[in-house]
């Protein structure tokens, strides 16, 4: 007979920094966890950024080898992925990878993007995937590969999102989820299937793309090659999950329309669930499937949240680890709210939502000599949160209005930052006392998939509970300072391209 406290379901999700590996039970109470660190993005030229999807495979093998090794006696019953959106990964006619990723917050693809939307008109891209054709989206960098790695293009067979190429890795299966491929431009959002008008467009030959299906459904089966690889049994499920910012959505319990949350990961994201594709007049709030099947979501997505944060601990504690960001936020805590009229805009990879502009860069704005190091490292957790605030400012146009907001990611650690977060947004903010987001969104979709739950909401019911809550304060202050930083983008918008010409030529 099956001993039912033996069964565990496996969430991996392959994110920008590293690949995390959740070992869950059938309460969903984490069991095990472990994060393989991924190789450092390679940044060959200003906002372009490279990964290896062999590095992403090893990271995998890593992790999931990690909390295997003392699980004891357990039965594994089914295996979700999330990962990062976006990324084009080619494999050739052999499963070879053809060189490295242009992943999610490369920008280098802005005049395929716009040579695209001339050639299949904005209003018409708008019908047939329910977005503009942004350079972060895989289809202009698709585009970019043609035009200057045309020997590499020629070669590829199939083209994969970064978690899908770790799906192919464990069960030879060429498969997406209908979240992740929202975000290639390829995809019909509102039908829920491959847009044809845009692969033709593309001149991708059919079967260069991977079979859709929606977060909980069960696409293909660890291999045996992958079993020897990897420790785990062959024959295990693979559900399709999502991409990272809807199993984090999963993971958060944003499955039902009027639920939203703010998370600070690399990326920045602003995410609420909603019952038809629904996006601003502009196109920067990203239209896409859910991973819950039927639903769909809006998205603001800033480029550089977490990204800002490492980037100031690299500069400032070179060499420290992850513990470095709680003395930092720590020290943060003694500069006053607001900074006393320091901003910091955080669009050190250009923006996304809400200026769509890749040429747009960061800054501190509002030195005096009376500022001192603690300014700078708070004024960088409330720019972050600002830029957040600037998409829930497009939500809330839209008439999406979150009454309270689930945060997670590292801006849900500690209290500095979502306090900072709570005070900015001036709306409830509360976090789940399991906040393992994308990982822990992909195991349930994993439980669901393979019958623990009846749905995606039940799963989410019966396995989040609450932590903290925090009440925003500070409201006139905050208000103050975010309409200063609302006023920075506009008035030195026409410089940034000056600037990004300048770093170009070195
Ligand atoms: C979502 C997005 C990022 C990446 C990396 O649109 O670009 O969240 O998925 O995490």
């Amino acid at each position: 007979m099956n001993d039912k406290n033996k069964d565990r379901w496996l969430g991996l999700d392959c994110g920008t920094g590293g690949t995390r590996a959740l070992l869950v039970d059938a309460q969903g109470v984490v069991r095990a966890a472990h994060s393989a660190a991924h190789a450092p993005i390679d940044m060959p030229q200003p906002l372009w950024a490279e990964q290896r999807p062999e590095d992403w495979w090893r990271a995998a093998r890593e992790a999931i080898g990690a909390v295997l090794r003392g699980a004891g006696d357990i039965a594994i019953r089914g295996i979700g992925l999330s990962g990062q959106m976006h990324g084009v990964v080619l494999l050739d006619r052999d499963g070879a990878v053809l060189g490295p990723s242009i992943i999610w917050c490369d920008q280098r693809a802005h005049r395929e993007a716009e040579a695209l939307t001339a050639q299949i008109g904005y209003e018409r891209a708008l019908a047939l995937t329910a977005n503009p054709i942004l350079p972060a989206l895989s289809a202009p960098k698709l585009l970019w590969l043609q035009e200057h790695r045309p020997g590499e293009f020629k070669r590829a067979r199939r083209f994969l999102l970064p978690k899908d190429y770790i799906r192919f890795q464990l069960s030879g299966e060429f498969a997406t989820d209908l979240a992740d491929a929202s975000g290639t431009g390829l995809l019909d959002v509102a039908n829920r299937r491959w847009s044809e008008p845009m692969r033709a467009a593309l001149g991708l030959p059919e079967g260069f793309l991977p079979s859709l299906h929606e977060g909980p459904e069960v696409t293909g089966r660890v291999s045996a090659a992958a079993a020897a690889a990897t420790g785990l049994a062959s024959g295990i499920p693979i559900v399709a999950g999502g991409g990272d910012q809807a199993a984090g959505a999963v993971g958060n319990g944003i499955v039902r329309p009027g639920l939203a949350s703010a998370t600070v990961g690399t990326s920045g994201v602003v995410f609420a669930a909603t019952d038809r594709p629904q996006t601003d007049a502009r196109g920067s709030i990203h239209a896409f499937c859910h991973a819950v099947p039927g639903q769909w979501h809006a998205m603001g997505v800033t480029q550089a949240a977490g990204l800002s944060f490492r980037w100031l601990r690299d500069q400032l504690c070179p060499g420290a680890g992850d513990e470095a960001y709680d003395a930092l936020c720590r020290e943060a805590a003694t500069a006053p709210p607001g900074c006393n009229g320091l901003i910091f805009l955080p669009y050190l990879m250009g923006e996304r939502a809400p200026h769509l502009d890749p040429h747009a860069r960061g800054g501190w704005l509002g030195l005096t000599a009376a500022h001192t190091r603690a300014h700078l490292i708070r004024a960088v957790l409330e720019g972050v949160a600002f830029s957040l605030k600037d998409c829930l400012a497009v939500l809330a146009g839209m008439n999406i209005l979150p009454r309270r907001i689930l945060l997670s990611g590292g801006g849900a650690r500690g209290t500095v930052w979502p306090q900072i977060q709570a005070d900015v947004y001036g709306v409830p903010c509360g976090r789940w006392r399991n906040s393992e987001g994308a990982a822990y969104g992909a195991a349930l979709l994993a439980m669901t998939g393979t019958g623990r739950f009846a749905s995606v909401a039940e799963a989410c019911d019966q396995t989040l509970a609450a932590d903290a809550e925090f009440a925003p304060g500070n409201a006139r202050l905050y208000a103050a300072a975010y309409d200063l930083y609302r006023a920075l983008y506009p008035r030195l918008k026409d410089l940034f391209p000056h600037m990004a010409t300048a770093a170009a030529a070195g």
